[in-house]
């Protein structure tokens, strides 16, 4: 596990899809890199502007993936779940805008904030449709007649998405 500028990874965040955890440890990453630790100046936040701009590309590469991956599956939220990208989105272009206007502005704080907000979103939204995903893998495995580890992958090879394997371990 890695802790750096309250940036934290647990496993517990993983969703058993394994490019979206990928992209997932990414997110967490880069936001622990968005803003040095302990400095505040001019530097550090054009620093902080420029990383958010860096993000922003990254969270709406993310984002398309995992709207595709719901759109895949049949995922019945998927369109509660991009409203909710789309508001996260539009925060950090907030955020940005900010750092250059408001001089009582803290990229420390926001930069906390950005880990919060998307580690919630990992847990509570994201998890949503793993559990999804998982649930169909299962009723696979109960339908269809062959030995039972082969079942499962045969399920997720059959939906061509790559388990993430401490999730399925
Ligand atoms: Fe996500
Ligand atoms: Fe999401």
């Amino acid at each position: 596990m890695e802790k750096k500028n309250g940036t934290e990874w647990d496993d517990r965040y993983l969703t058993g899809v394994e490019q979206l955890d990928d992209q997932h440890r990414e997110l967490v990453r880069m936001i622990g890199e968005v803003f040095p630790e302990g400095a505040d100046n001019e530097e550090t936040r054009s620093f902080f502007r420029r990383n958010i701009f860096r993000l922003v590309q990254y969270v709406k590469y993310h984002f398309g993936e995992e709207e595709r991956f719901m759109e895949k599956i049949n995922y019945p939220d998927l369109a509660v779940h991009a409203k909710q990208h789309e508001k996260f989105v539009g925060e950090l272009l907030e955020l940005a805008k900010r750092t250059e206007e408001d001089k009582f502005f803290s990229p420390a704080a926001a930069t906390h904030y950005l880990m919060d907000n998307i580690l919630t979103h990992i847990a509570h939204v994201d998890k949503k449709y793993a559990t999804f995903i998982h649930v169909l893998s299962f009723q696979a495995e109960n339908s269809i007649r062959l030995n039972r580890p082969a079942r499962r992958s045969a399920f997720w090879h059959e939906m061509q998405i790559l388990p993430t394997e401490a999730f399925i371990g």
